[in-house]
């Protein structure tokens, strides 16, 4: 064990050197904001949502009720995956707001006012779709102008800001008077946030049931075309009960068990890794068991390109091409008899996105 250990801290030695010698510096602020997120959502709805409506039927009949006032403020909270945003896309495209001038801003982790204003401007007018104003009080005032008179539904996408004298700041910029009426809906991990923003109680929500996790699953690996549908049905379900939930984790196991046999879909609900400790933690490390799990029965050359994409920075826009090239050139993956290299390489894209680790960027699909 010490000469492993020798050994290993001369191996950290070599890389600290090269580090320095590669001048590799750590991402500032202002690089980060170059750079498209890969999260980053619209509001168009996917097709096959699995229930959800009497929960949107509830936050319509909440938004209503209070459309009296000038502002109001619904958050909905929950943890990474559970569908957030795909519920605040099912109010986004609901007939009740028809009339309303809608908006759709995806705030991200980085908190940036001026950016939800340019963007919610850039939305409202059609006259300054390409303007980026730099001055607060500039944004203010078009802000100011376009709100007023108006009945505007705003959707703000994953916000992660604690602070709340930003969050203050954030609903002063939003509040027009008595003019206009402002409702807007915000999607957060956190429910501290939530609680920060409010103005009617937040929406708290609600993890889905086993069998509709088992829908998405079926979905997901085309069960209905098998042939051993009979044998997998109940194999399947419990697997469905361990997502405890989380729309996401369903998708990503879906998509797993796609081409998998029967034995492995037994090993799958047999593995370990539900077993994992699974504190209440919702911070943004928490990894649920499931998604582990997909990592664990990854083949081992697609775990190494998975791993690699680590070298990017967070929220970084990956052109796929030249992460295949990359993957090649550092030997991940090699030709088969039946493929080359470059289809390997497009597999493990393929792959990567089915299982939910990788996101098409939104700037690739318009
Ligand atoms: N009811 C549902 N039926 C089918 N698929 C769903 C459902 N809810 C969510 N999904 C899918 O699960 C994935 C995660 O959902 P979503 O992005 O809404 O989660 P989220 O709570 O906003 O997560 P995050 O905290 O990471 O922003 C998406 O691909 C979405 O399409
Ligand atoms: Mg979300």
């Amino acid at each position: 064990m010490a000469n492993k250990m020798n050994k290993m801290r001369k191996g950290l030695e070599v890389i600290t050197g090269q580090h320095k010698e590669f001048k590799l510096t750590e991402c500032t602020n202002a690089n980060e904001q170059t750079v498209t997120d890969v999260r980053e959502t619209s509001s168009k709805l996917e097709r096959h949502i699995v229930g959800r409506t009497k929960e949107k039927d509830k936050i319509l009949a909440y938004l209503s009720e209070s459309m009296i006032n000038e502002i109001t403020v619904l958050p909905i909270y929950g943890i990474g995956g559970l569908g957030k945003t795909t519920l605040a896309k099912m109010v986004y495209n609901s007939p009740q707001f028809k009339e309303y001038s809608q908006v759709w801003v995806y705030v991200s982790q980085t908190f940036d006012l001026k950016k939800i204003g340019n963007s919610i401007i850039s939305q409202l007018s059609e006259k300054n779709r390409e303007i980026a104003y730099t001055e607060k009080q500039m944004i203010d005032n078009y802000l100011q102008k376009l709100l007023a008179n108006k009945n505007i539904l705003i959707v703000l996408d994953d916000l992660w800001e604690n602070n709340k004298s930003h969050l203050e700041e954030l609903l002063g910029m939003l509040k027009v008077g008595e003019s206009g009426k402002v409702v807007v809906v915000v999607t957060t991990r956190y429910e501290d946030i939530a609680k920060k923003i409010c103005t009617i109680q937040p929406h708290k929500l609600a993890p889905l049931k086993d069998d509709e996790c088992w829908t998405i699953i079926k979905q997901k690996s085309d069960f209905e075309s098998r042939y051993d549908q009979q044998e997998l049905r109940h194999i399947g379900k419990d697997i469905a009960s361990k997502c405890r939930g989380v729309a996401l984790a369903a998708q990503s196991l879906g998509h797993m068990l796609h081409s998998l046999p029967f034995d492995e879909w037994e090993s799958v609900r047999n593995s370990d890794f539900w077993n994992l400790s699974d504190s209440e933690d919702t911070s943004s490390t928490h990894v649920l068991p499931s998604l582990k799990l997909s990592y664990s029965v990854m083949p081992s050359y697609l775990k190494i390109c998975f791993a690699y994409c680590a070298i990017f920075p967070k929220g970084y826009k990956i052109v796929k091409d030249d992460l295949i090239h990359q993957w090649i050139s550092m030997g991940f993956i090699k030709a088969e008899s039946k493929s080359s290299t470059w289809q390997l390489g497009e597999k493990c894209i393929r792959q990567l996105l089915g299982l939910s680790f990788l996101e098409h960027s939104k700037s690739a699909l318009v």
